[in-house]
């Protein structure tokens, strides 16, 4: 999955993979350390296991990107992306109707805005899906 904060990407995956595939997030585990190599362990396991995985976090920058590509094309399996191609202030909006954890400060909004790359076959996608909203 690539998109901002508030894009819909877990409620599009709640509603198109979840039977499917095992959600992966690092927003599952918010006070860990070492989050990035967690998730690429727990990722690298399931493929393993010859599980469908999803990866629900932000990711919007190819450099963000390239480890899960990574170990996707090691484990022998087609890697996908599904961009959820939303404008920021309808993020802002959707990210200021939110409370708690889920609500992150709108400068974190404008930092993955910045990095933000529309995810390409070029960085080793199989396939890549573009979601409006
Ligand atoms: N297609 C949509 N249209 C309108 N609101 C949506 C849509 N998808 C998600 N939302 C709402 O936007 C907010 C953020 O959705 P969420 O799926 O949690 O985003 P993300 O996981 O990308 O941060 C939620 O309140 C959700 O109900
Ligand atoms: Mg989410």
């Amino acid at each position: 999955m690539v998109g901002l904060q508030g894009a819909g990407k877990s409620t599009w995956v709640a509603e198109h993979l979840a039977g499917t595939h095992v959600v992966v997030s690092k927003d599952h585990w918010p006070n860990a350390r070492h989050r990035e190599a967690r998730q690429r362990r727990v990722v690298a396991q399931l493929l393993a296991e010859g599980a469908s995985v999803v990866v629900d976090n932000t990711d919007p920058s190819p450099a963000e990107r390239a480890a899960l590509v990574e170990l996707a094309v090691a484990a022998g399996v087609p890697v996908r992306a599904v961009f959820l191609d939303v404008p920021l202030e309808t993020c802002r909006r959707r990210n200021d109707a939110r409370t708690g954890r889920a609500r992150v400060p709108d400068v974190g909004l404008f930092s993955t805005a910045a990095r933000l790359v529309p995810p390409s076959t070029v960085e080793g996608f199989t396939d890549v899906q573009v979601v409006a909203g």
